[in-house]
């Protein structure tokens, strides 16, 4: 939940003097079972902020964040992982980009990341307390309150000053209603902000349908979750796309839309590989199976295949290839104990499919189940490949 200003002018007061009364909260447990009493304890030796101390301490907790910084839940969640803001300043950096505005900065991971890169950086945001803790929380760089949309620095942007720069942007996702789903109604609205700028990052929702955008795009997941797609101006880094497959410190692979694709498809060979999901919003399934070796099972769906897993890659060795209708008899002929499903491109639920099977051979194996459609219109069959975990 979002402070007040006076709990936020308490905390900044307790974090100048050396952080006493937050390092005091760090030692309550502030589980679900023992905030009632930890709350009416922390009450007790600091009044009404006690529950500024306690949100504190639980955003700092998630670990999203360097762990001095001043957060609430909130900001905390909407925070780009300092691991991707990093790559992002990068990308600019390497492509001779020297100044940021970050137009919607909250708390500052963006600021950051932009400056530890070696940009000039300024941040904006419309939100007072945010800013307050943006300022805290990255004292090198200047943060002002302005709209994203009609932004202090305009005059700048005309003359030319900020010629190599460019504007940052990730617009809020959700509002007290909840999710949103429009991305007129973002926060800003996300065609204000191209119409906007010229030269223009701006983050969004991995899911967002970027086909219409003339730039370069790119998907980023972190430990197999797709966070973003990230659309930058022709301006700035071209035109295409690139899938950025990070871990949870660094960058694992990434894929473009320059690299040869591969339009193979065959029988399936020693292993299923389920390309990251960076890869698969981003298109690049051809291009990744290139680079690699593999081909597709079936050419509208993304599970490759191959004889060789691709290194670091978890994957799925082939134990049986059955029709969907008799995977169940199969699981059963060979002992398994559990299984766990992935589905493409066949109307089943795995939940549901679990249960139907009904697999209680307690001393078996577990199994990875690849459900798949093969094949079109009429000649499209649902097949099951059964599978061992594997890992290169
Ligand atoms: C998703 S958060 C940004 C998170 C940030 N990139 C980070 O990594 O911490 C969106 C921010 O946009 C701000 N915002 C919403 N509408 C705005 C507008 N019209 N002008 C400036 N900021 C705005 C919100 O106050 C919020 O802090």
């Amino acid at each position: 939940m979002a402070y007040s200003s006076a709990e936020l002018s308490f905390l900044l007061a307790d974090c100048a003097a050396g952080s006493s009364l937050i390092n005091d909260a760090t030692t309550y447990q502030l589980t679900k079972k023992s905030l009632v009493k930890d709350l009416s304890h922390l009450r007790k030796t600091h009044g009404e902020h006690a529950r500024a101390l306690v949100e504190l301490v639980q955003s700092r907790r998630a670990g999203k964040l360097p762990d001095s910084w001043l957060m609430d839940s909130e900001s905390t969640q909407q925070a780009t992982p300092p691991v991707v803001a990093a790559w992002r300043a990068d990308v600019l950096k390497a492509a001779g980009v020297d100044a940021a505005v970050d137009v919607t900065c909250s708390i500052g991971t963006e600021l950051a990341a932009l400056s530890a890169a070696g940009l000039r950086v300024l941040g904006g945001d419309l939100d007072h307390q945010r800013l307050r803790m943006a300022r805290f929380n990255v004292p090198e760089v200047s943060v002002v309150r302005m709209d994203a949309l009609r932004p202090a620095f305009a005059g700048d942007l005309k003359s030319g000053a900020l010629k190599s720069g460019v504007v940052v942007a990730d617009p809020a996702r959700r509002n007290s209603s909840g999710r949103i789903a429009k991305l007129e109604d973002l926060q800003p609205p996300l065609p204000d902000l191209l119409d906007r700028y010229n030269n223009l990052v701006v983050k969004c929702a991995p899911g967002i349908d970027y086909s219409e955008f003339d730039g370069h795009v790119e998907v980023v997941s972190v430990d197999g979750g797709v966070k973003e797609t990230c659309l930058y101006s022709p301006g700035i880094v071209g035109r295409g796309r690139r899938a950025v497959v990070m871990g949870a410190s660094s960058v694992k692979e990434t894929v473009t839309s320059d690299e040869p694709e591969t339009d193979r498809v065959g029988a399936v060979g020693r292993y299923i590989v389920d390309p990251d999901g960076a890869i698969v919003r981003a298109g690049l399934v051809r291009q990744y199976a290139a680079r690699h070796g593999l081909w597709q099972l079936d050419p509208h769906i993304a599970y490759l295949t191959g004889d060789e897993l691709p290194t670091g890659v978890r994957g799925f060795e082939v134990v049986e290839e059955v029709p969907l209708k008799k995977a169940r008899s199969a699981l059963v002929g060979l002992g398994a104990k559990s299984v766990e499903i992935l589905v493409r491109g066949v109307n089943v639920d795995p939940d549901e499919l679990r249960k139907k099977w009904k697999l209680k051979n307690s001393s078996g194996e577990a199994y990875s189940v690849v459900v798949t459609r093969i094949g079109e219109g009429g000649a499209a069959k649902g097949m099951a490949f059964i599978c061992r975990p594997a890992f290169s």
